[in-house]
């Protein structure tokens, strides 16, 4: 079974059908899905692809499972992986699925200590983190301003810039302060009054400006608060708004080539307990269009994961 879209106009053009695996091609691993990651991409990609003759188009981009089959040659990102290990694949299209081939250049052994939910939840939002901190050089006695902490995106970036010796102020609804706090954070609220709260949280200033939430607020308090805008970055405003006031945006195929050259790093880290994936839900893979609402809607406050 997968889910596809049928047509690219959101959740109503999702549909949940059966599929004929074949045989992995030369470069492929077949792998039975155990765990599929749900991003807010899985669903606003449609609006960019918009092409008919990508129709049906397979949903999902990363997962956790065990390798079943292994085309002839096939290299996979790490060595030595054979059927029956379990592993994470990342970039996976078509992850809602029971059972996907998948490139085995992006299937990367699973290491015992992580559990299948984490695992397929650890990768985009891990890599992305990743290059967030490294675009605008995060380094010990930052002080971070964090827009969306409260987030999956937020929870990593909190893990990694701790682990940088950086503090960060994360902002977030009033409910999920409790996601901002237990990863080190310094929780302050989002909405009117911020700034006031961002001078209170940090009384001798901010340094970096980081925003996964996109909002107008986001942006206004990272131009209020930090003059270099070379240390402002978003990976969620409205398209311009980097390129109007000259801070950075991630994305395209220098963001890509940067991330997957730190997946296996991120695995490692997250096999030893250095970062945890916060899982919020687990559902069926059934119920992914309301993982998909969750996550696109706001309010998902962690991590989405299917269980085939
Ligand atoms: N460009 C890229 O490469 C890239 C990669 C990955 C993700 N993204 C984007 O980054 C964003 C975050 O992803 P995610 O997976 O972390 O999503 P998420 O888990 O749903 O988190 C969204 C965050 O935004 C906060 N938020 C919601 N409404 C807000 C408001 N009005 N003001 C300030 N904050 C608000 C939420 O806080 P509460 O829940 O506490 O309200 C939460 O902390 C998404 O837009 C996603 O598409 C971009």
């Amino acid at each position: 079974m997968r889910w596809v879209a049928t047509r690219f106009d959101g959740l109503d053009a999702l549909s949940f059908e059966h599929v004929h695996v074949a045989d992995p091609a030369d470069d492929e691993v077949t792998i039975k899905v155990m765990a599929a990651g749900v991003n807010p991409i899985d669903l606003k990609i449609l609006a960019v692809l918009n092409d008919p003759a990508l129709l049906p188009h397979p949903i999902g981009n990363e997962i956790a499972g065990i390798v079943e089959a292994i085309g002839t040659g096939a290299q996979a990102g790490s060595p030595g992986i054979e059927v029956g290990d379990e592993v994470i694949a990342y970039h996976s299209p078509g992850g809602y699925a029971t059972r996907i081939n998948v490139p085995a250049k992006d299937v990367f052994a699973k290491p015992s200590a992580l559990p299948f939910d984490e695992a397929a939840g650890l990768l985009l939002v891990g890599t992305t983190a990743m290059e967030m901190l490294d675009r605008v050089e995060v380094k010990p006695g930052d002080t971070v301003l964090l827009h969306g902490a409260s987030g999956s995106i937020g929870a990593m970036v909190l893990q990694l810039a701790a682990r940088v010796g950086a503090t960060v102020i994360g902002t977030t609804s009033a409910r999920n302060a409790e996601n901002v706090s237990r990863f080190g954070g310094i929780p302050i609220e989002y909405g009117p009054g911020l700034s006031d709260r961002v001078r209170a949280a940090a009384p001798e200033g901010i340094t970096v400006a980081l925003d996964a939430a996109g909002t107008p607020e986001a942006t206004e308090t990272s131009l209020e608060w930090v003059s270099d805008r070379n240390r402002i970055l978003t990976i969620a405003a409205a398209p311009g708004a980097a390129e109007q006031h000259g801070f950075h945006r991630l994305g395209g195929p220098k963001s890509v080539e940067f991330r997957n050259a730190k997946r296996a790093e991120l695995i490692a880290l997250a096999g030893a307990g250095e970062v945890q994936v916060h899982i919020s839900h687990r559902l069926p893979l059934e119920q992914a269009k309301v993982g998909l609402e969750l996550v696109t809607r706001g309010g998902a406050a962690g991590k989405v994961v299917l269980h085939p």
